[in-house]
């Protein structure tokens, strides 16, 4: 029993250290905001210009732009390496960041990656799953390692910022970027994002940490008939109600940068969208941290809008930048553009970059190097492939039992890691290779087994005497507008290619049992091979640990995936949306959002 006295003590006491702390809260931040006022007092137009471009680190003039253009930001992506080795990648991010630091007010530079699922861009990084095989898997706390191992093998490799996670609501399978995002389920999208800006971000200051992006703001997997870059024609409050949940939950979790995105909202270009940027996202989440345009924005979204709209810092890559900085300059000078714009999107990347602590530690950390692609990294993506693996059918032949005799494993996806990574992989498009450190299905199913195991690439055998057939088929891999199906460059269908469908038929009509793998970044019309095979599993695009997936045919470890989308039985269910975001409720798809059997 406490007395009453007492009671009144302990209560002061607890309001004492409560108001003690948001002090200190608020003077830490304080002190910060007052940091960044001094610095800005003392820049040029053009050295604010400067903090908001970015540019690509192998356009030649990049040195002499960061001494003369006084640029923010570095960007990787596809194009030449910054070396062969880890330790070429960091030495050449130190010359340019020694070169930004050489500068008058010495402000140092971020060097941003699209690392979306592991540092995709250096061969020999940890792979993980795409986001729709974590969203399959669903599991935050396993999200959040693979965050932290994200930003460790970024770190490792020169970079303090990654252009990640995508947080799209995907609402129609059409769209390339399916395989980016979570899950068509806001719920799942919400509580994923949470975990990944946690595991990426942890620590701001702590050398294996970087700033996290979430992105496209806004609508990006909502366009009509899924096009990227179209027209995302949705009313507020489904804008509302079903894509807006997982920003505010990303700027809850303080997320550094936000990217705009290439498509329109009600026929406004996201990029100049003053509500939807500054109102709705600035203003009324209260997001502090810097807004990012998307590639070559200010040459294809009108100019100096884009920047009144709200964003802070602009890809000004492949030409763009000296008419960015031109342009920018003109606006202010005619009053176009208001000072305290610039004033504001130079205090946010100020403020990303005290809170990265990049003024005390500015290169990165070179004992990191030894931690890429550890075997530690590759187990948790290896747990990450099994959790996201969802057996949508099984007529007794899962988990495959020890005793057969003789298994064959039949298609190219069963062989290489390249096409079981999807794009964004090694390179942008992805590869078709195998490539450094990763083991693919095939590896997988023979490290399992003491049965003889055949592989018959094209189904070109008659290994009549099987007990099973293993066929992996799928997706080539893509990336962005090069994966939505219909646009004019491409050939791509939602169904498998029929040398694919064949392979399932030459061993089905044989009357071997054949379980049907299926690689993949978005669900596919394979109603009929469902229907031919005896056991389907989804594996989505598993990444560089291939042989996750045979520990669960095999029974090491049980499913757990789930589908985080609703599965179509028809093209004709193409026509609409189905699942929880229903636009036409009489489609009804072949497996409801979150179907997947377990043995
Ligand atoms: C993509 C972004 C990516 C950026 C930088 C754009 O084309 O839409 O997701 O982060 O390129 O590579």
């Amino acid at each position: 029993m406490i007395n009453g006295n007492l009671k009144y003590v302990l209560c002061c006491f607890l309001i004492l250290l409560l108001n003690c702390s948001k002090k200190e809260v608020m003077s830490k931040d304080a002190q910060l905001e007052q940091k960044i006022d001094s610095l800005l007092k003392l820049m040029t137009l053009e050295e604010k210009i400067g903090q908001m471009s970015q540019i690509r680190h192998f356009e030649e003039s990049a040195e002499e732009s960061i001494s003369e253009k006084f640029i923010g930001s570095i960007i990787h992506t596809q194009g030449p390496l910054p070396g062969e080795i880890a330790e070429e990648w960091q030495a050449k991010f130190v010359k340019l960041q020694k070169k930004a630091l050489s500068t008058r007010l010495g402000i140092p530079l971020l060097f941003g990656v699209d690392a979306v699922h592991g540092q995709n861009t250096f061969e020999g990084a940890t792979i993980f799953p795409h986001n729709i095989g974590l969203g399959a898997a669903n599991n935050p706390d396993l999200v959040e390692k693979i965050a932290k191992i994200t930003a460790l093998e970024s770190q490792a490799t020169g970079f303090n910022w990654v252009f990640s996670p995508c947080i799209a609501i995907p609402f129609n399978e059409k769209w390339g970027r399916v395989y980016e995002s979570f899950s068509e389920s806001t719920k799942i999208t919400e509580s994923l994002t949470k975990a990944s800006v946690r595991g990426h971000q942890g620590n701001l200051e702590d050398s294996s940490t970087v700033m996290a992006t979430a992105k496209h703001y806004v609508g990006d997997g909502a366009t009509n008939f899924g096009v990227e870059g179209g027209e995302t024609s949705l009313s507020t409050e489904q804008l509302q109600g079903l894509l807006l949940p997982p920003y505010k939950v990303a700027v809850k979790e303080k997320v550094g940068a936000v990217m705009a995105s290439f498509n329109t909202v009600t026929g406004i270009s996201m990029h100049a969208h003053k509500a939807l940027l500054t109102d709705t996202l600035k203003v009324g989440m209260n997001f502090d941290g810097i807004l990012v345009s998307d590639w070559k924005a200010y040459s294809r979204f009108g100019g100096i809008d884009i920047i009144n709209a709200g964003v802070d810092m602009v890809m000004a890559v492949d030409g763009d930048l000296d008419d960015f900085q031109q342009g920018v300059k003109e606006g202010v000078e005619s009053n176009k553009i208001p000072l305290s714009r610039i004033d504001d999107a130079v205090r946010r990347i100020l403020r990303q970059k005290f809170r990265l602590g990049l003024f005390q530690n500015p290169f990165p950390d070179s004992s990191l190097v030894k931690k890429i692609g550890i075997t530690s990294h590759r187990e948790i993506a290896k747990q990450a492939v099994r959790e996201s693996l969802v057996l949508l059918k099984n007529k007794s032949v899962l988990p495959i039992s020890k005793n057969i005799k003789k298994i064959v494993v039949v298609g190219e996806h069963a062989n290489s890691s390249g096409l079981q990574s999807g794009g964004w992989t090694v390179n942008w498009q992805g590869t078709e290779e195998n490539y450094k450190g990763a083991t693919t299905i095939l590896d997988g199913i023979k490290k399992q087994t003491k049965a003889k195991v055949v592989y018959d690439k094209e189904a070109e055998g008659d290994h009549l005497d099987a007990d099973l057939a293993i066929v992996v088929v799928g997706e080539q891999p893509y990336a962005e507008f090069f994966g939505d199906i219909g646009h004019e460059s491409n050939k791509l269908t939602l169904e498998l290619t029929i040398e694919h469908k064949n392979y399932i038929r030459k061993y089905t009509r044989k009357g071997i049992k054949t379980l049907v793998v299926l690689i993949s970044g978005r669900p596919l019309v394979v109603t009929d091979e469902i229907n031919a095979s005896d056991a389907f599993v989804a594996a989505w695009l598993p990444g560089s640990e291939g042989d996750g997936v045979a520990e669960v045919l095999f029974g090491e470890y049980n499913f757990k995936g789930k589908l985080p989308h609703s599965w179509p039985k028809s093209l004709e269910d193409y026509k609409g949306k189905y699942g929880p975001n229903f636009w036409d409720n009489s489609i009804k798809p072949l497996y409801e959002f979150g179907y997947g059997l377990q043995y």
